[in-house]
């Protein structure tokens, strides 16, 4: 059994993501973080409460970062035309949701359970990387107790999708990240390389709803949005970012990797840009030296990716 803690802004492609880890049979869901990015914190963390009341998930919350590790860092944009209003698609949530969040921020939360399963944790992150910074900056020894950090975002050899440079996550936080991806754990990137390459169809997604399950209904009335959105950029179907980085857990067969240390550009143009130097590719020296190699994903099998999906959902 995997262990694992999701830290994730829900978010459409989130909730997803959210669905799969609780039902995969391999993989144990031991906790859910929250962090700003498709929608202010309070409602990315309300959203995961109403998704594990909704789907009886079992796993607690803890409520994360609500703006940048760099305070100096300008405020957010909430990007309504992907997730909507309120972060899932606008489908009506209730005001009040009846469970409640775990009183520990967020990074204390996984430090905490970290510290008890040394070695066992694998972390998912699909959001701003602040939660996993604010770990690092307040117990660094926590890296090394870390089984694998297994993170969404970035765009190495391609464009990004918020500027030509950068990708969501990243451009969210880019402090935030360049600590994580230099830091003595384990890094697997799975960027818009790969998760661009996973659209889910609608048919595929009507295909699942047919099965008559509750949990599956609720997720394609959030999806229409999302899907809407993407229609301009891949035709029919929706991108399903955050669950092609859970799926790398279980099916790390099914992607190529790339070693070499990771650097997040952080400030002008390129704000926000992720670049690896790939292992034995000699450069003069520069600000990859003396960070650990971290793995990227630069192809997939998405075909291999969406059964995945399906099968656990
Ligand atoms: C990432 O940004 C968010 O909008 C998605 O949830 C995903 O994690 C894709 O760039
Ligand atoms: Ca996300």
């Amino acid at each position: 059994m995997h262990k694992v803690i999701f830290d994730t802004d829900p978010g459409i492609d989130d909730a997803m993501a959210l669905l799969f880890l609780h039902r995969h049979p391999e993989i144990d869901l031991i906790g859910v973080t929250t962090v700003f990015g498709n929608a202010p914190i309070e409602i990315t963390t309300r959203n995961a409460l109403y998704l594990g009341e909704a789907w009886n998930i079992p796993a607690p919350v803890a409520q994360g970062a609500g703006h940048t590790f760099d305070p100096a860092r300008g405020g957010s944009y909430w990007p309504t035309a992907i997730h909507g209003h309120n972060g899932i698609g606008d489908v009506p949530v209730p005001e009040a949701v009846s469970r409640t969040a775990d009183p520990r921020p967020a990074y204390q939360f996984i430090i905490d359970t970290v510290r008890a399963h040394p070695g066992e944790v694998t972390l998912i992150a699909v959001g701003r990387m602040t939660n996993l910074a604010l770990v690092l900056k307040h117990d660094p020894d926590v890296a090394a107790l870390v089984k694998q950090v297994i993170i969404m975002g970035g765009a190495f050899d391609i464009n990004g999708n918020v500027s030509p440079a950068a990708e969501a996550n990243i451009h969210g936080d880019p402090e935030a990240a360049d600590l994580v991806f230099t830091a003595p754990w384990r890094v697997v990137v799975v960027g818009l390389d790969v998760t661009m390459q996973t659209v889910m169809t609608s048919g595929f997604l009507a295909e699942m709803v047919a099965g008559g399950r509750a949990d599956i209904k609720l997720l394609s009335d959030i999806s229409q949005l999302y899907i809407d959105f993407y229609k301009s950029r891949v035709g029919d179907g929706m991108v399903v970012h955050d669950s092609c980085a859970c799926v790398y857990l279980v099916r790390p067969d099914l992607f190529k990797t790339r070693s070499g240390p990771i650097r997040v550009v952080c400030g002008g143009i390129a704000d926000g840009q992720t670049i690896q130097k790939p292992d034995g590719r000699g450069f003069p020296p520069g600000p990859w030296d003396g960070h650990p190699s971290q793995l990227i994903t630069t192809d997939v099998q998405p075909d291999g990716v969406l059964s995945t999906i399906r099968a656990a959902l």
